[in-house]
């Protein structure tokens, strides 16, 4: 049977998602600002979260973020059913695809092997948003280099290369409702 062990507590995934929500809207502030001051209209925010696995965190960043926001989620997945490992990013459908002009935020719980991030990076830069940038939860570290090499702007803790579940991460669709994230031990 998988048993659990505690990675990185709630407490400590509180105290760094309100701090990320804080440098998030502080930086879009001063971006809008910078923009008004050059005759530019308001922009609009666009939070785009991964779902499913950054459903848990974009809810909680979200009430750290105090600057008007839409939520343009996308369904994608790579570690269908029980793997554990990348089987490169699946179901990529109805992406949005009129982000021209918008100031867009994608928020994934944790950059692996980079594939998600960079598919919708290249996806969204191509239509010319007014700003591109992204914020994850928890950051892999590879040894041996990502499969896709991925800018993050904000990035929550670095983890070693195991597999973790709990807030928003699944194995086979279970432990997303865990607290903190933990280590799998299969
Ligand atoms: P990437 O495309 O390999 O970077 O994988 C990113 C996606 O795979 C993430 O958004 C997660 O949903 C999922 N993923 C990657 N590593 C883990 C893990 O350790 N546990 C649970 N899901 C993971
Ligand atoms: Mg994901």
């Amino acid at each position: 049977m998988a048993t659990t062990k505690v990675l990185i507590s709630r407490e400590q995934i509180a105290a760094c998602v309100s701090a990320m929500g804080e440098r998030v809207s502080r930086d879009l502030r001063a971006e809008q600002a910078a923009a008004v001051a050059r005759g530019e209209p308001l922009q609009p925010v666009t939070l785009v979260p991964v779902l499913t696995g950054a459903l848990v965190f974009a809810a909680d960043l979200i009430r750290s973020m105090d600057v008007p926001l839409s939520i343009r989620p996308v369904t994608l997945s790579s570690y269908p059913g029980a793997s554990t490992t990348s089987q490169g990013v699946t179901s990529p459908h109805s992406l949005p695809g009129d982000l021209k002009g918008q100031r867009v935020l994608i928020v994934d719980d944790i950059l692996d092997s980079g594939q998600t991030l960079g598919l919708l990076r290249r996806v969204f830069a191509a239509q010319g948003p007014a700003s591109l940038r992204i914020a994850v939860l928890l950051n892999k570290r590879k040894p041996r280099g990502r499969t896709e090499e991925v800018p993050v702007e904000y990035s929550g803790f670095d983890i070693d290369d195991r597999f973790v579940v709990g807030y928003g991460l699944d194995h086979d669709g279970l432990y997303r409702n865990l607290p903190d994230v933990s280590e799998l031990i299969l």
